[in-house]
């Protein structure tokens, strides 16, 4: 994949899509105006999040459509089933959005197993809409904004499954590296960590500070640095999905 970032692949990329110029440029334009009234990274990215959820909750957690937010919701959910997800699992979703896949993990698992954690308060009100749509209530999920990805005030060996979905494309490499450093302690032996991200073959770059791409190798090592094995899973690359999928399970 080229590098974004560079004035070579956004020259041909404008020429190609000159319906994106004006959005990329408020986009430019936001960027800036952000880093001047936020002092890191979690407080740059809730204030886009702030500003997107304003216009909408579906498009803030990347989905064109409603047709295609149920159809990420559906793809995440059918693909965790397939590999291994059960209803008595207890499940933590990092960067839960909306509920695009958490409506579908709450209604299948347990009542109270589901474990929902953003860095947006602006979103987490927006799955309490999704909570009361799908009448799912009943289900009892915690829903609960997070400054950072310690998890400090959650137990230890406590979730079968940990899940984030286009959560480390919009994160630079000291987030992942917080969250690799803790997740471990709140896993169950025997469970597992998935998660995408936007997978370069090329340069490590990012646009903005809002879209982030990583080589493979780089979060491998990471995850060993950390005592997580890692694999890239294969067969998610064959879903209409741009990101690529590693799963995380402690050695
Ligand atoms: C593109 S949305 C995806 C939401 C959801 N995973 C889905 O598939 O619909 C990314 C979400 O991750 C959240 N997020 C970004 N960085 C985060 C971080 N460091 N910790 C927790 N949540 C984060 C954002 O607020 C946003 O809700």
């Amino acid at each position: 994949m080229d590098d974004r970032s560079s004035l070579i692949h956004q020259a041909r990329y404008a020429v190609n899509h000159p319906g994106r110029v004006l959005p990329h440029l408020r986009r430019l334009a936001r960027d800036s105006w952000l880093r001047m009234r936020t002092s890191d990274h979690v407080g740059y990215y809730r204030a886009v999040m702030r500003s997107d959820t304003a216009r909408g909750a579906r498009a803030a957690v990347g989905s064109k459509s409603h047709k295609r937010w149920l159809a990420v919701g559906r793809m995440q959910f059918d693909y965790l089933v397939a590999h291994g997800l059960q209803p008595e699992h207890r499940m933590l979703e990092i960067g839960c959005g909306n509920l695009r896949a958490g409506r579908l993990f709450i209604e299948y698992l347990h009542g109270g197993h589901y474990y929902g954690v953003d860095i947006s308060p602006d979103i987490l009100l927006a799955a309490q809409d999704t909570l009361v749509r799908y009448n799912l209530g009943g289900r009892l999920p915690h829903l609960t904004p997070v400054h950072d990805l310690r998890f400090a005030f959650l137990p230890d060996a406590h979730f079968d499954v940990v899940h984030a979905h286009s959560v480390f494309s919009h994160s630079p490499i000291g987030v992942i590296e917080e969250c690799f450093a803790h997740v471990g302690r709140v896993m169950k032996p025997g469970g597992w960590f998935d998660f995408t991200f936007d997978r370069t073959e090329g340069k490590e770059h990012q646009v903005l500070r809002e879209d982030f791409y990583y080589r493979t190798d780089t979060l491998l090592a990471l995850a060993d640095r950390h005592g997580l094995d890692a694999v890239l899973m294969d067969d998610w690359e064959q879903l209409p999905h741009k990101q690529s999928k590693i799963r995380l399970t402690l050695r």
